[in-house]
Order: structure tokens, then C-alpha cells, then sequence
């Protein structure tokens, strides 16, 4: 008995060595230490042993099954990290390579020079408003001192929204943010300091420098003593930040229906330093911005006495400050979405 276990250890031993394969290696563990190996029947058969037999042989089995055990734990490690390994060669993992870049995006090179133009007039302490799209004729026309027929509105190539027939009062697409002027005085009382970022809307063919959708932003300020030196000194200050310190600036008479005096602002060429070229037409300077005194007539209107409050305004066109500050010639790369335009800013 003691000699055939023996030989049971040994035989399943051998096999052992030989098994390369994790499969196998189970089929190994059922035949050799399964509940029908002839390891288990031997220690199954010892009960019908004479006791000392017993004590002897039941031992040897008990420490054969005990080695055989650890064997088997010892060779199911080895194998799997044999095959771990060969798994990752297969596999090509090369762990020192650097990782894939996850692609980020940015902000629309319009949505910059907005972010930087706001943030320079709320360091002065200019509020920010927004207003809605479609507005009335009232706001965009009328409260701004240009009524029905007047010669101005040929300035605004009107989309309407509503058609005349109907009698309602009429609505437009916002040809300017200059109506938010109004509808900021209707709710607040002076010192008012605003600045109303948005889009606008002309009926125009589109072209190199003309979109029938394009940016604005308007400033306001109403207190009293505001006088033209603030607003000089305002949209100086405003251009100097943008274009730099040694930038010239230049103010020049302007009409405008809702502010009196009004005025033009223009800035140095930012291409040939004043001297002339071809984006500024010949003539050294670029128009960024229409300005005034708010005229006496728009403060009536909202009930703001013009005799106690005087006030400032202003709005520009967005699109035109990157389009100079880049060399952009055409306004449409602005809103036709080709990524390889847009990733450069
Ligand atoms: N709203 C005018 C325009 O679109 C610009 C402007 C705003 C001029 C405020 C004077 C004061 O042309």
C-alpha cells in the first residue's frame, strides 16, 4: 500500500512537469487529487484498515494529498504568469509610450474679442445687459428719436418680422443694440453705467465685409455733469487697452438721429502706422465706433430730465476688431464653422 501511494506521487509528479497549459492543468487536478483519483479512493479505502495501518498509511496519503496541493498551487502560478506575458506581447502594449491627446476646444475667436471688450468697460465699472433679438419698431426706432419716414431709417436695412398689413404693432430683427439704451432707462434710475453685448441684423447682401448677422456692443452711461470729456476719455482709455498704449486715436463729427453732438472714432492703422494702405483705404485710420451725447429727446422719452442729466453712448461692430487685429480680409470665415479657420485663434 505505502509503496503503490508512493508511486501514485510520483507518477503524478511526472505529469505535472509536462503539463505547459492551464487547461490541462485542471484535467491534471481532477484526475490526481479529484474525488475519484486513486489518491481519494486510497484515503476513502482506509477505514476498513487495521488501526496502526491506519495511522500509517493515512498519514502518507494525507501528506501526499497536502504536496500535491501545494504543487499544483505552485505550477497554477507559474502558468498564469506565463501567460500573462505572452498575452501582452501578443498584445503590443508598450507602457512607455505617452498617452493620446484628448482634443480641447476653444472659444470662437467673436466670443474672445466680446469676453475682452466686456471685461475692459466692467474694470471702468460698466454693468453688463442683454437684450432680446426681435425687437419693436418703438425700441429700435422710435424711442431713439428716428420716427416713422425719417431719413435715418435708410441707415438700417430693416428685416421686419411682422408684414405691414396686419396693423399689430411692428417688429424687426435688431438692426443695432442702441435699443437697449431705452429699455435700460425705462427700468433704472441714473447713475446708470451699462454695456449690452448681442447680436444684430441687417437685410444686406453678404460680402467680404458685410454679414446680414454681426456682433454690437453698446455702452451707456446717464449722470449728471457727464459731459463729452468723459466719453473721450472713456473710449480713449477703451482703445488704448485694446490696441495698445501708443495707439493715436482720433474723434471725428458724426449723425447719428439719437445722440447730439455725435461722433465717429476712428484709430491709427494698425497695417501701416497712418501712412496708408490698402485696408484703411488710403487713409491711416480705422472707423471702429459711433458715439455721442444722448440727445435731449431719447431722456424725455423715458422721463429722464435732460435738464438734470446728461449722458454718454456708444456702439461698435465686434467682427471688424479681430478681423484688424488678425489680418482677417472676409467676414463670412467668422460663421462658416470650418475648424481649420477657427483653431487658429
Ligand atoms: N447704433 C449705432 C449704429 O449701429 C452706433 C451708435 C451707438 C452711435 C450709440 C451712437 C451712439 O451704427
Amino acid at each position: 500500500m505505502i509503496k503503490s501511494l508512493e508511486k501514485l506521487r510520483l507518477e503524478a509528479l511526472g505529469e505535472l512537469k509536462q503539463v505547459d497549459e492551464l487547461k490541462e492543468l485542471e484535467s491534471w487536478r481532477v484526475r490526481c487529487t479529484g474525488k475519484k483519483s486513486k489518491l481519494t479512493q486510497a484515503l476513502r479505502s482506509l477505514a476498513s484498515l487495521p488501526l496502526d495501518e491506519r495511522r500509517k498509511i493515512g498519514s502518507l496519503a494525507n501528506e501526499i494529498k497536502v504536496d500535491l496541493e501545494l504543487r499544483l498551487a505552485e505550477k497554477k502560478k507559474l502558468l498564469e504568469e506565463n501567460h500573462m506575458a505572452s498575452f501582452l506581447k501578443q498584445e503590443g502594449l508598450d507602457i512607455t509610450l505617452p498617452g493620446q491627446l484628448i482634443p480641447t476646444g476653444r472659444l470662437h475667436p467673436v466670443t474672445q474679442a466680446l469676453d475682452e471688450i466686456c471685461s475692459i468697460f466692467t474694470r471702468m465699472g460698466f454693468q453688463i445687459a442683454e437684450g432680446p433679438d426681435v425687437e419693436w419698431d418703438y425700441y429700435n426706432f422710435e424711442a431713439l428719436n428716428i420716427p416713422p419716414q425719417h431719413p435715418a431709417r435708410d441707415m438700417f436695412a430693416t428685416l421686419w418680422v411682422d408684414s405691414e398689413e396686419t396693423g399689430d404693432p411692428a417688429r424687426l430683427l435688431r438692426t443695432h443694440t442702441s435699443p437697449m439704451q431705452i429699455r435700460v432707462m425705462e427700468k433704472e434710475q441714473p447713475p446708470i453705467r451699462v454695456l449690452v453685448p448681442g447680436r444684430t441684423y441687417r437685410y444686406e447682401a453678404t460680402d467680404a465685409t458685410h454679414e446680414s448677422m454681426f456682433y454690437q456692443v453698446e455702452g451707456l452711461a446717464i449722470d449728471t455733469k457727464i459731459t463729452m470729456a468723459d466719453l473721450k476719455g472713456t473710449l480713449f482709455e477703451f482703445c488704448h487697452c485694446l490696441f495698445g498704449e501708443e495707439r493715436k486715436v482720433r474723434f471725428r463729427c458724426d449723425y447719428f438721429p439719437f445722440v447730439e453732438p455725435g461722433v465717429e472714432v476712428a484709430v491709427e492703422c494698425l497695417n501701416c502706422h497712418g501712412d496708408g494702405c490698402r485696408l484703411c483705404g488710403y487713409s491711416g485710420w480705422l472707423e471702429i465706433l459711433g458715439a455721442g451725447m444722448v440727445h435731449p429727446n431719447v431722456l424725455k422719452r423715458v422721463a429722464i430730465d435732460p435738464e438734470k442729466y446728461t449722458g454718454f453712448a456708444f456702439g461698435m461692430g465686434v467682427e471688424r476688431i479681430p478681423m484688424l487685429c488678425y489680418g482677417i480680409d472676409d467676414i463670412r470665415l467668422f460663421y462658416n464653422n470650418d475648424l481649420r479657420f477657427l483653431k487658429q485663434f
